[in-house]
């Protein structure tokens, strides 16, 4: 289940069946969850993607003139990905960028619209020093939707994922409910 080659519990990608799969389309409609978020030419960002069951919808609500990069750092999910946006005609739209378990790596000129951390907060070895690296690629004014697995992650857990954001200069925007999971739009 886990990927024994990164530190804690990632979500190995030989178990990615598990998410995606039309049993999650039918409880986790990507569109219903990120609708709301992207806009005709905005900029994504997906971290975590794994095999990108958000991602494709990310890159299909920014339209032709937007742009979605995709993160992770199992090549095996970024590979999925890729396959994903080619047979969709979307490889060009669909930028697929490999990072460390530490370090996301992107250039700092990248600037999101909206983020997205699914199910993968959890997974990262230190959430503060992760999403210092988040708020700097969002822009001012760019949303963050951040969501846990409630079976994974408790709620006390999750406030102080909450509690690390907000020293960091995340502000609240709203507690969603119907994402998922434990659930929160940021900003900066
Ligand atoms: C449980 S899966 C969720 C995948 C996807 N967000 C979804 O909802 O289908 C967690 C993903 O986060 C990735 N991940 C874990 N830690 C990470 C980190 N520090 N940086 C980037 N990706 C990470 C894992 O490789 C895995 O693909």
């Amino acid at each position: 289940m886990y990927n024994k080659k990164f530190k804690g519990d990632v979500c190995s990608h030989s178990h990615s069946f598990f998410l995606d799969n039309f049993v999650r389309r039918i409880l986790q409609n990507p569109k219903r969850i990120i609708g709301e978020y992207i806009r005709e030419g905005d900029t994504s960002i997906d971290l975590g993607c794994g095999p990108g069951y958000f991602s494709i919808d990310m890159a299909q609500l920014a339209g032709k003139t937007g742009k979605m990069i995709a993160v992770d750092l199992q090549e095996e999910m970024l590979t999925k990905v890729g396959k994903k946006a080619a047979a969709k005609n979307m490889s060009e739209r669909i930028h697929l960028h490999q990072c460390d378990q530490n370090r996301i790596g992107l250039p700092p000129e990248t600037k999101a619209d909206f983020i997205l951390a699914f199910y993968m907060v959890h997974e990262t070895p230190d959430k503060g020093a992760f999403l210092e690296q988040v708020k700097e690629l969002l822009r001012p004014g760019g949303k963050f939707l951040l969501v846990e697995p409630i079976f994974h992650v408790s709620k006390i857990q999750f406030e102080k994922i909450l509690a690390v954001a907000g020293k960091i200069g995340f502000k609240q925007v709203d507690r969603p409910k119907r994402k998922g999971g434990r659930s929160v739009l940021l900003s900066i």
